[in-house]
């Protein structure tokens, strides 16, 4: 247990990782040794302009310090060039944290098509495209480790960021069926929902706030999510000021309003509303087959009931 953490010959790439987030999980893999593409489009907030300083001063600090780094200055909507940097310049692709990220908040009537296409682009579309340039790489070598960034927003709602809510769930579904996918070729995928200080969240932040909440303490989670002695795979983490937590759905016990031979309609489920939504008894489904199994198998012992109603009646008066 007292190992420290190393990516000695792993090479990692971080999206928008000129700033914020990014920029503290670049600088802390490539302390413990990982070859490191910093990638960032060095636009604003809201999508707009670009530039290469940016992920050049990241790529400079790393390397003052003496570790490996190289800068990719393409948008995340261009998946295939950030993979291409990395295999380029360091021969493979091991680790992908898909950070880079903008806001367009605005209320709901109020969202153009171009801010909510731009930040399905980049956060949803740009997180789909680095992981699938990446994907076939990780499944020849039989190893890779993706890290999902979604956020409070996306899992709860907020108001005033129904495009963003909408594109940061979208990623945990992405990440929900690529856990699977990935699980027997060693790639295992993780999604973590952050809160820091930063450019994105000094606005809505107080001065006190950001300086409490650093990017720095969010990283071991991303740091341990990504180190192949971990086996998580399919996880929901949120984390921030040193608290991490995990993730799950959890489900009513549910009530079975079919009866053998009885209508159901609306006023059935009406009448057992208190029942549907009692939280008192609950199960915890993990898979879409734990989930539909249990409702196809009380399908069926419905049917055997209702096809045995049936069988009753016949030989009680046979025709
Ligand atoms: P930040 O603005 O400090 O850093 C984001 C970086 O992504 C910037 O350097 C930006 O230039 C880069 N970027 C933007 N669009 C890009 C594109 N198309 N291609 C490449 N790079 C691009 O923001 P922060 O706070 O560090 O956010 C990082 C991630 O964490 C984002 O995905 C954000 O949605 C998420 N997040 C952050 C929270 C927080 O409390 N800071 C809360 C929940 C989620």
């Amino acid at each position: 247990a007292s190992s420290p953490l190393r990516f000695d010959g792993k090479v990692v790439l971080v999206t928008g990782a000129g700033n914020g987030l990014g920029k503290a999980y670049a600088l802390d893999f490539a302390a413990r040794g990982a070859s490191v593409v910093v990638n960032d489009l060095g636009g604003n907030i809201s999508g707009t302009g670009s530039g290469s300083r940016a992920a050049d001063k990241v790529v400079e600090e790393i390397q003052s310090k003496g570790g490996k780094a190289v800068a990719n200055y393409d948008s995340v909507e261009f998946g295939e060039n950030l993979v291409k940097t990395a295999l380029e310049n360091f021969g493979r692709i091991d680790i992908i944290v898909n950070n880079a990220g903008i806001l367009r908040d605005r209320s709901f009537v109020r969202i153009k098509d171009e801010d909510w296409d731009i930040i399905q682009r980049v956060h949803l579309r740009g997180t789909f495209l680095v992981s699938r340039a990446a994907w076939p790489h990780m499944k020849k070598q039989g190893y890779g480790r993706i890290i999902m960034v979604t956020s409070a927003a996306g899992i709860y709602g907020n108001f005033g960021q129904a495009n963003y809510s909408a594109a940061k769930l979208g990623i945990v579904g992405l990440a929900n069926t690529l856990s699977i996918e990935g699980r027997k070729n060693n790639i295992f995928v993780n999604t973590v929902a952050p809160i820091a200080g930063s450019r994105l969240t000094e606005t809505v932040m107080t001065k006190e706030m950001v300086d409490a909440l650093k990017p720095e303490y969010v990283s071991p989670l991303v740091i341990y999510l990504s180190h192949d002695t971990c086996k998580e795979t399919g996880g929901l983490f949120e984390v921030g000021a040193g608290y991490f937590a995990k993730l799950r759905w959890q489900r009513t016990e549910g009530v079975i309003l079919r009866e053998p031979n009885k209508i159901l309609d609306a006023e059935k489920v009406r009448d057992n509303w208190n029942k549907i939504t009692d939280f008192n008894k609950v199960t915890y489904p993990r898979s879409s087959q734990e989930s539909m199994g249990m409702i196809m198998q009380l399908n069926s012992e419905i049917d055997a009931a209702e096809n045995a109603a049936v069988e009753a009646a016949r030989t009680k008066d046979p025709v």
